[in-house]
């Protein structure tokens, strides 16, 4: 995994807006007394999603003060989880692709290749015309479905290459794929039907 810094290019300031701002004391509210701080992860996201998908270093500080928290845990934690971008991402898709070891051996390389190939060679970069970035992750708990990647808050799994690039061709036409398998099988059920306890199912008949 990279580094995980800050870009070097930051907005002066960060606010919620008011919609967010009321959103955030309700969640705040929801935690009991002296727990409030247990909001930091559904703030700090809240702020990803305002600011075009990735964390500036002023939103950290805005929400390390809305919670009462040393600056330095609010830095551990959004520099610790690889679901806060901490540098502008693609407008349509940020791809996160599993690289861990059921993903590896099922395929995620190729799926890298085509993320080199089609958006930079280099993870981190914007495509050409911003409307994509990439990046290796650790596992995203879709192992029984590998290869998988993850855009947004959706995993898209059962991978190939060519279902990749198809699902890269529907971000970019700006109609995502139904996220889940994308071969079709129901979450994790074995290809082509079951393949255990069939004496069971068939008396169930
Ligand atoms: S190893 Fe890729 S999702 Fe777990």
């Amino acid at each position: 995994m990279a580094v995980r810094r800050f870009d070097p290019n930051q907005p002066a300031s960060f606010e919620f807006t008011p919609e967010n701002l009321a959103w955030a004391q309700a969640t705040i509210a929801k935690y009991p007394p002296g727990k409030q701080q247990s909001a930091v992860i559904p703030l700090l996201w809240r702020a990803q999603e305002q600011h075009g998908g990735w964390l500036p270093e002023p939103a950290v500080r805005y929400i390390a003060d809305m919670l009462g928290m040393p600056y330095i845990r609010v830095y551990e934690i959004a520099t610790f989880y690889t679901m806060f971008q901490l540098s502008p991402v693609g407008r349509k898709a940020h791809v996160q692709v599993c690289g861990t070891t059921p993903c590896m051996l099922r395929g995620s390389e190729a799926l890298i290749e085509v993320c080199k190939r089609r958006i930079h060679p280099e993870p981190h970069h914007l495509s050409e015309d911003g409307d994509f970035s990439w990046e290796e992750v650790e596992c995203i708990a879709c192992c029984a479905n590998a290869p998988a990647v993850q855009i947004g808050k959706d995993t898209y799994e059962d991978l190939t290459p060519e279902l990749f690039e198809q699902l890269l061709d529907g971000f970019a036409k700006g109609e995502p794929p139904k996220p889940g398998s994308q071969i079709g099988r129901q979450a994790s059920c074995p290809v082509g039907g079951p393949t255990t306890l069939k004496d069971f199912i068939k008396a169930q008949d």
